[in-house]
Order: C-alpha cells, then sequence, then structure tokens
C-alpha cells in the first residue's frame, strides 16, 4: 500500500435544531464529529423561523472543528455533501440577500394557503405532478403566505432557496437546488424530477425564481477562496448538491435499492422505503419524494411523535424511573422497559393512541390528540407503560402499510433511531410489522449520506449502492415471534378505528380549547 493517501469526505446536516458535520475516511470510518446548536424562533404561535446566517456560521464552525480535531490536511477532503432540513423557505432579493428569516418545515402558519393551492391546482395535478398534497410544512403554501402578508417582501423576491442550498450557496457563489429537496417544495414534477412549469404557473410564482435542480451526486460548487479561509478547507473543493436530510439518511442507512425500507423511532418517526419507479399514494395519506439516490424515489410516512412520545411518558409519568435510574446510573428509558416486558402482549387491551402533536401520516390532522383507550382496573403502570410503546409502534405500522398498499413486498425493516436501542423494543417493532427488524453499524444517519453522495459525486465511490455495500453492515437482527403477530395484528385493526371513531370529538375538544384559552 506504500504511496496509498486515504480520501476523506466531509457531510454537514443543516437540521433544524444546530449544524451536525462528520469527516469520514473512505471506509466509512467517522474521524470526527462536530456540532453547533442555533436558535429557533417562535414569534407568534404556529410561526417557526431561522435565521439562515445561523445556519452559515455553524456549518464553518463545525468543518473548521472537524479539520482541526482530525488533523487531516485539507487537500486529502475530496468532496463535501450538504443534508438539510426540508421545505424551509429561503427568500433572496436581486443582489442575492435574505428577505426575511426562513420560514421552516414545522411552521403551521399556512391552513388558508394550503386550500388556495388545492382549489387552484387541483388535487388531481397535485397527484400527477407534485405527488404530494398540499401541507403546511411544505415550501409553496409559505410563498403564498409572504405574498399575502408581506407583499413588500415578496415584491422584492428575486431567488427561492432552501436551507442547505442557501448554505451551498454562500459556500460557492453558485445558485442551485437538487432534486430530493426540490421535490419537498410542491413545485417540482417529482415524477419527471423537473420544476413543474404547471404549478408554478397556476401559483403565479415565476419559474426564473427556481435555481438549476441538479442530481444529489452532481458536482454543483466548488469552495470560494473566502470560504477556504473561514473553514480551513482548500479552495476548490467540490460541492456535490447533498439532499434532504430524508434521503440522506436513507443512503446513510443503506436504503438505496427497490425493496429496501428503514424505520426511524426518534422524536418524530419515520418510515421510508425506496423505490425505482415514483410510487404515490393515490389518497396523497404517505409522501413521494425524489431520492438522493439518481433516477430513483421513495416513499415515506411521518409520524410526528413517536419516541417523541415515550420521551413525554418519561418526563409526565416516569418521575420514580428518572430517580432509581439517577441513583443506580442507568438510563430511565431501561426501567421503563422492563415495566413494559412485565405486561402481556396487548397490554391486556389497553391501546394507546400517540397524537400528541397531532398527525400528519396517515390522518393529516392537527386535531388529534393522544389517548388511552380500554383502560380497566387490573391496569397498572407495567401495561400502561408496553401500551405507550405499542400504540407508538401501530403508528409506525400505519405507513408501513401505506407502502404495502402501494405493492412492496416489506419483509426486512431497518430500524434506527433510539428506539432501535433497546432490543425489547425491536422485537415489538418485528412482531407488530410482521417483518424482520435489523439494525446496522453506522448511526450518523443524514451526515453519513451526504458524505457518501459526495464521495460517489467525486468518484471516491461508484454508485451509492457499491458504497452503502462496503460501508454499512447489519449489527442485530429480530424476526417475528409467529405467536405474537395475529395478537398484534387484531389489536391493531382496533387501534386503525379509534382514530375514526373519535376523530369529530378531536375537533370538538380542539374548538372549546381555542375558544376557553384564547
Ligand atoms: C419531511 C419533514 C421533516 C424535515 C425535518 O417532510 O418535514 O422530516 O425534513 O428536517
Amino acid at each position: 500500500d506504500q504511496g496509498f493517501i486515504m480520501a476523506y469526505l466531509i457531510g454537514v446536516d443543516v437540521g433544524t435544531t444546530g449544524a451536525k458535520t462528520i469527516l469520514v475516511d473512505e471506509d466509512g470510518t467517522l474521524v470526527a464529529s462536530a456540532l453547533q446548536e442555533y436558535p429557533l424562533s417562535t414569534p407568534r404561535p404556529k410561526w417557526s423561523e431561522q435565521d439562515p446566517e445561523d445556519w452559515v456560521q455553524g456549518t464553518i464552525a463545525t468543518i473548521r472543528s472537524v479539520l482541526s480535531v482530525s488533523g487531516v490536511n485539507p487537500a486529502d477532503v475530496k468532496g463535501l455533501g450538504f443534508s438539510g432540513q426540508m421545505h424551509g423557505l429561503v427568500l433572496l432579493d436581486e443582489s442575492h440577500a435574505v428577505l426575511r428569516p426562513a420560514i421552516l418545515w414545522n411552521d403551521v402558519r399556512t391552513t388558508e394557503q394550503c386550500y388556495e393551492i388545492t382549489e387552484t391546482v387541483g388535487r388531481q395535478t397535485l397527484v400527477e405532478e407534485t405527488c404530494n398534497p398540499a401541507l403546511e410544512g411544505f415550501t409553496a403554501p409559505k410563498v403564498l403566505w409572504v405574498r399575502e402578508h408581506e407583499p413588500e417582501v415578496y415584491d422584492r423576491a428575486r431567488h427561492i432557496l432552501l436551507p442547505k442550498d442557501y448554505v451551498r450557496f454562500r459556500f460557492t457563489g453558485d445558485l442551485a437546488m437538487e432534486v430530493s429537496d426540490a421535490a419537498g417544495t410542491l413545485l417540482f414534477n417529482v415524477r419527471e424530477r423537473r420544476w413543474s412549469k404547471t404549478v408554478l404557473d397556476a401559483l403565479q410564482i415565476p419559474t426564473e425564481w427556481m435555481p438549476p435542480a441538479y442530481e444529489s451526486v452532481d458536482v454543483c460548487g466548488k469552495v470560494t477562496a473566502s470560504v477556504a479561509e473561514e473553514t480551513g478547507l482548500a479552495e476548490g473543493t467540490p460541492i456535490v448538491g447533498g439532499g434532504a436530510d430524508n434521503a440522506c439518511s436513507a443512503v446513510g442507512t443503506g436504503i438505496v435499492s427497490e425493496g429496501l425500507v428503514s424505520a426511524s423511532l426518534g422524536t418524530s418517526g419515520v418510515v421510508l422505503a425506496h423505490t425505482d419507479t415514483p410510487l404515490v399514494d393515490p389518497d396523497l395519506r404517505a409522501h413521494t419524494f425524489c431520492h438522493a439516490v439518481p433516477d430513483r424515489w421513495y416513499t415515506m410516512g411521518v409520524m410526528l411523535s413517536a419516541a417523541g412520545a415515550f420521551r413525554w411518558f418519561r418526563d409526565a409519568l416516569g418521575a420514580e424511573e428518572i430517580a432509581r435510574a439517577e441513583a443506580e446510573g442507568v438510563d430511565p428509558y431501561e426501567l421503563l422497559t422492563q415495566r413494559a416486558e412485565q405486561a402481556p402482549v396487548g397490554s391486556e387491551g389497553c391501546i394507546f393512541l400517540p397524537y400528541l402533536a397531532g398527525e400528519r401520516t396517515p390522518h393529516a390532522d392537527a386535531n388529534a390528540r393522544g389517548v388511552y383507550f380500554g383502560l380497566s382496573l387490573r391496569h397498572g403502570k407495567n401495561e400502561i407503560t408496553r401500551a405507550t410503546m405499542e400504540g407508538i409502534t401501530y403508528g409506525m405500522r400505519d405507513s408501513l402499510e401505506i407502502i404495502r398498499d402501494l405493492g412492496v413486498d416489506v419483509t426486512h425493516i431497518t430500524a434506527t433511531g433510539g428506539g432501535a436501542r433497546s432490543e425489547f423494543w425491536r422485537q415489538m417493532q418485528a412482531d407488530i410489522y410482521d417483518a424482520t427488524v435489523t439494525t446496522i453499524n453506522q448511526a450518523e444517519g443524514p451526515a453519513l449520506g451526504a458524505a457518501i453522495l459526495a464521495g460517489v459525486g467525486t468518484g471516491v465511490y461508484d454508485s451509492c449502492e457499491s458504497a452503502t455495500d462496503a460501508l454499512i453492515s447489519p449489527t442485530t437482527e429480530n424476526r417475528p415471534a409467529m405467536e405474537n403477530v395475529p395478537i398484534y395484528d387484531e389489536y391493531y385493526g382496533v387501534y386503525q378505528d379509534l382514530y375514526h371513531a373519535l376523530s369529530p370529538q378531536f375537533d370538538d375538544v380542539a374548538d372549546i380549547v381555542d375558544r376557553v384559552t384564547r
């Protein structure tokens, strides 16, 4: 191996809580990582905004940190890729100055604009062009909101970018997007991977405002001299298109060929399936977006409170376990999980609906709320704890069933996120999903995916598939326990019915709360 020089790659995830940068070698080994958090502002109810400058400064600081901690020669960093929070609207004026704070994916001020879009564009055109419904979080309704509420800002607007693409613009001086994030604007023809003139015209948004949309592995800029100075990167380091965080996370989890599915139990829950052709739920319950793998797609369901509902349970009802965990130096989740293990499969009829923050997939209902159903005198904390974990997992299965309905044969699922760390929860997932659940040797998800895309774009790897084959391997495997599957199946049927039975009451309560707390 004399004369062999290791190639390095950098992946940056421009997230909602902060910028996370990893530096990996070509074997996928993590050499250094750094996180810089930044604030999120909610100047009014339903609003969620960030200052794009914070993303840029967070990215610069974390890149500087990984370079200096690792001591890697910047010339050996072959490429850089960005992953980013999806959907956020960044508006630039003629001279490329940011016009207002970015409006983020979790901002829900745009309900009216969503109705407007569905009306103007038509549901069928949305199915055909954008492959997604008008949801508050997506970019297009935010553009309309600015036009209606801040016309003086809108009049000066000339360019639309998404969060990570703004950072790349600052790094390279070039305006660009790539298909996986463009797919989340609701202004993109997801099937044909190009801007939708039909939708842009219908909404009277100038097509010239949209930058060119590259494939995620395409090199679409080089680090400028001034950014090289600020970060320590070599001037001219290639930067690829990168991708939406969910697409990058799929790449970093190895979900890059037909039939592969991941289930991430984080604060929110994401079930994602790679597809070779765009598969669109005719009822638009799940999202269909362009994948970061060239000319491929994914279908995804997003649950708003997944492991986040278990965190709520720990904080609201787990004081005893939190105290005991601190005394024993263990994780409170471990103690809660031990309780759940004492309860029977199906928690003797107690069913939890995890809609603590409303729900996206499959209900798209902001008024839905959490429920414990079926309590009896025999139910204690063990059963209620188990019911909480089961209810969250039934919610994940809802997304999985949409993917199955589209014809994907799901027999193996890669589990990630906090929920994948527990052997008990992994087995519960296998039993409820009726699929083999595996975990993998990589935990960096989106940032690793972005680094892999940079490697593919710069020739370090031949393709996303060959890169993930080399870098990602399974670590654990749980097969469904045949005696549990039919029991969970029956309870899951009741779980599905409960939302529909309670939906009118969710609306009634939302209305009362709104009036009483106003
Ligand atoms: C996806 C979505 C979120 C953001 C989070 O549609 O809104 O997952 O990408 O960053």
